[in-house]
């Protein structure tokens, strides 16, 4: 999985900068091609000389070269790399990350990062749960940032707790199966509906609801960052996509679409319904606004718009994979099992109104991912982002069988 991968290897100041030497030998002997980034203060921990004898290349750590004056380019490292592995990382280096403090060699390069990047912490335990690192750790990961999670043990303080930075072998696990998934989603097309659908009442009305599209433009972004080709349909939201690579349809009733997903589904491999479709529409459009004055009240009246995953359910070939979202307020697992077999899915994403870390506008998800064969996973709160990286990887098994 790493034979011919480049890898940038930024590493920080902390005692686990020690391990980082067996973290590049392995890489090297897996057989990826190493660039060595380290801060002034890992330095203190670990030499250059020993990193650039293991890794084969100089040690890139100042922004200019002490003796020539050579500019050591971040953006050619970030052309460069098809993997970014920060270990250790401090919770200095983790806050600079988050927050785009590019005072040395290794923020700029991930600044200028176009790869994955994957950042293993190690700092004291009391460092790791402060909310201010937590705070950054949530930051990295709703920016797509993989985090392979610290150990629990023996921590240089001599405490004991969680902080001591995952074993190396243990990251390179992390970077081969990312490596993986890309594997087998590159190339791979992706359809998702994302948001709200407005239905018009008037030219100044509509019937709308409450979602944000953040859940449905998460899953995208997790999709693109792991090399498959990404086809969003929104409906009106007012967030931003992040990756170039993703083609944006946007969209406004269910109608259109419905219409819109017609024209995309039947080329997909996979498609999410993540989008709250709004299932009833005004019968009809007033042309002109509908005015107040001289009425008690208004009766308007309701038709059925088409059912999309259903309607794209009921074309679905074999090797497609379809996955929906149930936002439920009761009978939670039972409304999302007749869903998924209504409207022919694979897999049904289950959250619940109830749930407080759940639902429309918030950052974080709690979700059940329901297979088709009734099969339940349960996962805690996390950013969408991350819920986005749960949902993919529970279909992985799924898509490399394809
Ligand atoms: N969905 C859709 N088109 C619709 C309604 C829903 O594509 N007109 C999709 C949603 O994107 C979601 C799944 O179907 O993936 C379930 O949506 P939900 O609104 O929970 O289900 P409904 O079938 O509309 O049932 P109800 O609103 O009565 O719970």
């Amino acid at each position: 999985m790493l034979k011919g991968k480049h890898i940038v290897l930024g590493i920080s100041g902390g005692i686990a900068a020690y391990k980082a030497a067996y973290l590049l030998r392995l890489l090297i002997r897996k057989g990826a091609e190493v660039q060595v980034v380290i801060t002034p203060n890992g330095k203190e921990f670990i030499t250059p000389a020993t990193l650039a004898a293991l890794s084969g290349k100089p040690v890139v750590s100042e922004f200019f070269a002490a003796n020539t004056g050579e500019w050591h380019s971040h953006v050619d490292l970030g052309l460069w790399a098809d993997l970014m592995i920060v270990a250790p990382a401090t919770a200095s280096t983790i806050g600079k990350m988050a927050n785009g403090i590019a005072d040395n060699m290794l923020i700029t390069t991930y600044l200028s990062a176009k790869e994955q990047v994957m950042v293993a912490p190690a700092m004291d335990l009391d460092m790791w749960r402060h909310p201010s690192t937590q705070r950054n750790v949530e930051t990295l990961k709703r920016d797509g940032v993989i985090i392979v999670e610290p150990a629990s043990g023996e921590l240089a303080s001599g405490l004991s707790g969680k902080g001591r930075m995952e074993e190396p072998e243990k990251i390179v696990e992390a970077a081969e199966k990312y490596f993986a998934t890309q594997e087998t989603l590159c190339g791979k097309k992706v359809l998702i509906t994302a948001g709200p659908t407005y239905e018009n009442i008037d030219p100044v009305r509509f019937i709308g609801n409450y979602s944000s599209g953040k859940m449905g433009f998460a899953i995208a972004e997790e999709f693109a960052s792991r090399g498959a080709d990404v086809t969003v349909i929104a409906g009106p939201v007012n967030i931003c996509l992040s990756g170039e690579d993703i083609r944006r349809i946007d969209v406004t009733s269910a109608k259109e679409m419905c219409r819109e997903c017609e024209k995309v589904a039947a080329d997909a491999d996979v498609v999410v319904l993540a989008a709250a479709v709004a299932d009833y529409a005004p019968a009809e459009v007033a042309e002109t606004k509908i005015k107040r004055e001289g009425s008690d009240g208004m009766t308007l009246k309701l038709v059925k718009n088409p059912d999309i995953a259903a309607t794209l359910g009921a074309a679905k070939r074999p090797g497609q994979i379809f996955v929906g979202f149930a936002l439920e307020t009761d009978h939670e697992y039972e409304n999302a099992c007749k869903k998924l077999k209504n409207k022919n899915l694979d897999w049904i994403v289950l959250n619940s109104l109830r749930d407080p870390e759940a639902g429309f506008m918030k950052d974080t998800n709690k979700i059940t991912m329901v297979s088709a064969s009734g099969e339940a996973l349960a996962f805690g709160a996390k950013s969408k982002r991350q819920v986005a990286a749960d949902i993919i990887d529970t279909l992985f098994g799924e898509l490399s069988g394809k």
